[in-house]
């Protein structure tokens, strides 16, 4: 797997226990240009692997303070930490909050014996 391969690898499939998050960088920002890092993040919930860009679609900043977490008190949604919106882990649907109706970005994932991967987006 090399840069010009349209997959990331963001880790060996044993590393994401049920529960847990990863998050990642897809590609590294330029001062210069303004760009910032595209980030993302991966994560296990009854069995299945999850990907979406770390971008809330409110404000276009990371969702998390903390790393690694993502999820409110309850262990329910994925919030975002700046003003609170939730957002279904298994859609990315945003269901309370100020970006209510839009949704996180999924990124497809890609899961084997050895590792999980995923795409980037075009
Ligand atoms: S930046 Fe995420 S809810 Fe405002």
């Amino acid at each position: 797997m090399n840069e010009c391969s349209p997959w990331y690898r963001v880790c060996p499939t044993d590393e994401l226990a049920e529960g847990g998050f990863i998050e990642f960088t897809l590609t590294k920002g330029n001062p210069d240009n303004q760009t910032m890092d595209l980030r993302g993040f991966v994560f296990r919930r009854n069995g299945k692997v999850y990907g979406y860009l770390n971008r809330c679609p409110h404000l276009g900043i990371e969702l998390n303070w903390i790393p690694g977490r993502f999820m409110d008190t309850d262990n329910c949604f994925i919030q975002c930490s700046t003003h609170g919106a939730l957002f279904l882990p298994d859609s990315g649907e945003c269901i309370a909050g100020p970006c209510q109706g839009e949704a996180l970005t999924p990124l497809e994932v890609a899961v084997s014996r050895d590792s999980i991967q995923v795409r980037r987006p075009e």
